[in-house]
Formats: structure tokens, C-alpha cells, sequence
């Protein structure tokens, strides 16, 4: 076997590891296994890579190797849960980046070898920078608005529109050009300027309650960005694995809008957020009617005479690193013969699968967690929903007021159970900024405090009652 055709060979390894990988990562149970097929898969494609006859010197190879592995662990072993989106925001943008300078140093090398590129490739060169450019700032504008760097509010001005359809005309003409002339520099530049400045345009328009779709969006563009810098460097792994990023970013962004009943068109150009959406939904100056403030002593009550109790987690939780307070909760509900379940919204918290990901933690059975369309129709059977910091995707006013901002995005029904603990700090809204007519209900209880406290403190009352 010669080295092309071992190194060809690795790479179909690596791509039936890449593809076993995200099958087993589909569910929880299989998805340590599938994360590690997935980095072995990756570590084959890079040994093989390293193989290639064109590298030169492998000095500068292994120093970027050292540096970026040292900087990528310790982040990723700094980072807050609470602060994965962010994390993956400028990872994304560093994905559209290394497209951007792979196709820059493939042209300046064909340049100096006076070696025109043909058949697909200028066709590549010119997707790889358009695509890469716009993931690299668009995923930068949502990291800062992610990390309240820049203000989440949708910013507008006017003609905006107008203005992004002639950047958006600008930018096809230059394509259009480099695709004719890939070795012509200042062309390059030109796309390279345009595609930074549509991706800052097109994100800066869209609400940070929305940044979530958006970072899966991009994080399908930087795969497409790496698909198309595969075929520039006729290097078959980086086309599959950049296809595969590609589809599930694709698929994750639908699921996602599918979650909140929007269009994708309505998340990248209506300005979710933008319009004072207090006004909707029974917000400042709508009376609501008064809440019911309850202390965990007083919920014991309740609790310790329940049959059935649904949690029902959300961000909350995550902020206040309450997941393994609410496992010992339910450990002790579950003692005194309560059936326990715990309800999970597709979007709760702020990235996919984000209480699946935090109870796992907490070792709650997976069987415990019943998705949306399975659980709402036993809340009306249920004696207590315990809601944890969860505020948007338990807003009725999603069912019931056609005025508010969320009308038709499915939630969770919990204002059917007979009783309804809400934990929380104070009456402030959620992530999309508007009011929640649940806790004004009369079968609604709040107890005010932090989650993990409460949940802590209700422990004990329970197990004291
Ligand atoms: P939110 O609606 O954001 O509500 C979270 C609530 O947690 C807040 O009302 C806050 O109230 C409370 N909270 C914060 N820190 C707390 C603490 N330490 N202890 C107790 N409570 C605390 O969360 P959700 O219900 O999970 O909804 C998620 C939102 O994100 C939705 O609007 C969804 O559309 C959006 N979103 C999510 C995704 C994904 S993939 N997850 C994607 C796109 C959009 P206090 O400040 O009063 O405590």
C-alpha cells in the first residue's frame, strides 16, 4: 500500500468514526462513546494528515499544536456551564477563520507558483473565505452579545434592509469576480472585507434571546466553510467532517426553531426582542392580579402529601448549580413513595440539551426525563409541578394570549397540575423579556429565593415534616 492510499484509507476510518460517532452521540447513553469514537476518528485524520508529502516542516506544526491544545484545555476546563454558548460562539468563529487564512495561503502559494487553479476549486477558494469570513464576525457579535460585551437588543437602523441587500449584491459580484480571477489579490481582499462586514450586518440585527439558533447556524456555516477549504486542499476528511458539521448545524438549527414555533427567516430578520414586549403578555401596567409568596416550610405541606410531582427545570437551575440539590430532593420525594418525573423543554436554559446535560451530571435517571409532547398531557393528573427557574417555556400566555411576542411556541403546560410551586428570585421575566401570567395564577405559588438554596432548604422540610 502506498502512503496516498494508506493515508486515503485513514481517512475512511476516520469518517466511519466521524458518522458511528454522531449516531451513539443521539442519545445519552451512547453518547461518551460516541464523543470518543469521534476524537479518535479525529486524531487518525490528524496523524494521517501529518503524513501528506507537502508538509515541510513540522516545527511550526507541533508548536500550534502545543499552544492551541494548551489554550483549548484550560478553557474548556475554566469554563462555566452557563458559558458553553459563548465557548462555542468563538470556537465557530475560529473554525471560519482557519478557512479564511487556509484559502488566503492556498492562493498566495499558487501565486508564487504561478499555478492557476481549475475545475472546482476557485468554486472552493471563494466559498471557503465567503462563508468562513461570515461565520468568523458573526459568531464574534454573538459571543459578545452572549457575554454581555455589546447590548443584546436587536440594533437597528434605518433602511437596514436595504442596506444588507446591497451588501448581500456586493458581495455576489465579488464572488462572482474572484471565481473568475481566483489568484488576483486585491479581489481576494475585497471578499475577504465583504464576508467580515455581511456577518457583523447580519447578526447584529437579531436579539440575544435568539443567539442560541444563531450559534448553531454558524456552527453549520463553519462546517460548510471547512467542507468547501477541503476541496481546496483536495484533502477528502475535511470534506466529510465539514459536511457532517454542516447537516447536524442545519438540523439542530430546525429543531430548535421548530421548538419555539418560529421560521428561521423570523429568527435572522424579524428582531425578536426589539419592540417593547412588556407591553404583551401582561407586563408593567397590565394588572395581573397579586402571587402567592410561600416558604419551603410552608410547600412541605403540600409535597409530602403529593402522589405525583413534575420538575420542571430551566435556566435557573443552571445559574444557580442546583442540580444535584434537586436530585437529593426528588431521592427523598421518591422515599416517601412519590412518583417523581422531571419535564424538559427542548430550549430550556441556553443551548441544546442543557438540563439533560446538568441532571445527567446530578445522575437523575434518564428515564426520568419525559420530553415535552409526552409529558404535558399528564400534568392535569399531576398533584404538584415544581417549576425551577424555568420562566419562558412554562408561559401560558404562549396558549393563551394571541398578543404576546411567544404566542403558538410550544411550552410546557404546567398551570394544569393542581399545584404550582414556582422557584425563582424575583418577579423578573425571562431570557425573552416578557411577563409570566403563571405566577399570577391561583393554583401558582412562588417561593422566592435562589434555586439551590430553596431546593435545600425544601429538602429538609420535607424530610423534617
Ligand atoms: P428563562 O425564561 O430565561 O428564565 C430563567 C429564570 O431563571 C429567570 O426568570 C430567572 O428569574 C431565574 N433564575 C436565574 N437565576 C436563578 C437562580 N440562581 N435561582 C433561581 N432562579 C433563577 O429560562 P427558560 O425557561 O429555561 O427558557 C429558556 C429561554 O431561552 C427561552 O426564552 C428560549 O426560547 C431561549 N432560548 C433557548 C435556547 C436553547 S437551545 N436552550 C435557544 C434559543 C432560545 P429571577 O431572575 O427572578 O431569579
Amino acid at each position: 500500500m502506498s502512503s496516498t492510499d494508506l493515508i486515503q484509507f485513514s481517512y475512511l476510518v476516520a469518517a466511519v468514526l466521524f458518522i458511528l460517532g454522531l449516531r451513539n452521540l443521539s442519545s445519552p447513553k451512547t453518547a461518551a462513546l460516541g464523543n470518543q469514537m469521534a476524537a479518535v476518528g479525529m486524531l487518525i485524520a490528524i496523524v494521517a494528515t501529518l503524513m501528506v508529502q507537502g508538509v515541510v516542516d513540522y516545527t511550526l506544526i507541533v508548536a500550534g499544536i502545543v499552544v492551541g491544545g494548551l489554550i483549548g484545555g484550560v478553557t474548556a476546563l475554566r469554563i462555566k456551564m452557563t458559558d458553553m454558548p459563548q465557548m462555542v460562539a468563538l470556537l465557530n468563529g475560529f473554525g471560519g477563520a482557519a478557512s479564511v487564512l487556509v484559502a488566503g495561503a492556498e492562493v498566495s502559494s499558487r501565486i508564487t507558483a504561478g499555478d492557476v487553479p481549475t475545475g472546482i476549486i476557485p468554486g472552493a477558494i471563494v466559498a471557503s473565505v465567503l462563508i468562513g469570513g461570515v461565520t468568523l464576525t458573526g459568531s464574534l457579535i454573538a459571543f459578545a452579545k452572549l457575554q454581555e460585551l455589546m447590548r443584546g437588543a436587536p440594533i437597528q437602523y434605518p433602511a437596514q434592509q436595504y442596506i444588507n441587500a446591497l451588501l448581500a449584491l456586493g458581495t455576489v459580484a465579488a464572488c462572482f469576480f474572484l471565481g473568475m480571477a481566483p489568484l488576483d489579490p486585491q479581489l481576494f481582499g475585497l471578499l475577504v472585507g465583504l464576508a467580515l462586514l455581511l456577518g457583523i450586518l447580519l447578526v447584529i440585527p437579531i436579539g440575544g434571546a435568539d443567539m442560541p439558533v444563531v450559534i448553531a447556524l454558524l456552527n453549520s456555516y463553519s462546517g460548510l466553510a471547512a467542507c468547501a477549504t477541503g476541496f481546496v486542499l483536495d484533502n477528502s476528511a475535511l470534506v466529510i467532517s465539514g459536511s457532517l458539521v454542516g447537516a447536524s448545524g442545519l438540523i439542530l438549527t430546525k429543531i430548535m426553531c421548530d421548538a419555539m414555533n418560529r421560521s428561521l427567516a423570523n429568527v435572522l430578520f424579524g428582531a425578536f426582542g426589539a419592540v417593547d414586549a412588556s407591553a404583551a403578555a401582561g407586563g408593567e401596567g397590565v394588572d395581573q392580579g397579586t402571587a402567592t409568596a410561600y416558604t419551603p416550610i410552608d410547600a412541605a405541606v403540600i409535597f409530602s402529601n403529593a402522589r405525583s410531582v413534575i420538575v420542571v427545570p430551566g435556566y435557573g437551575m443552571a445559574v444557580a448549580q442546583a442540580q444535584h440539590a434537586v436530585r437529593e430532593l426528588t431521592d427523598t420525594l421518591a422515599d416517601n413513595g412519590i412518583e417523581v418525573n422531571f419535564a424538559i423543554h427542548p430550549v430550556a436554559g441556553r443551548m441544546p440539551g442543557h438540563m439533560n446535560v446538568l441532571l445527567a451530571e446530578a445522575d437523575v435517571p434518564y428515564e426520568r426525563l419525559v420530553e415535552m409532547d409526552e409529558i404535558n398531557p399528564q400534568f392535569p393528573e399531576t398533584d404538584v409541578a415544581l417549576v425551577l427557574g424555568a420562566n419562558d417555556v412554562v408561559n401560558p400566555a404562549a396558549r393563551e394570549d394571541e398578543s404576546s411576542p411567544i404566542y403558538g411556541m410550544p411550552v410546557l403546560e404546567v398551570d394544569r397540575a393542581q399545584h404550582v410551586f414556582v422557584i425563582k428570585r424575583s418577579m423578573n421575566p425571562g431570557f425573552a423579556g416578557i411577563q409570566n401570567p403563571l405566577f399570577f395564577k391561583d393554583n401558582t405559588m412562588m417561593i422566592f429565593g435562589d434555586a439551590k438554596k430553596v431546593v435545600i432548604e425544601l429538602n429538609d422540610a420535607v424530610k423534617n415534616y
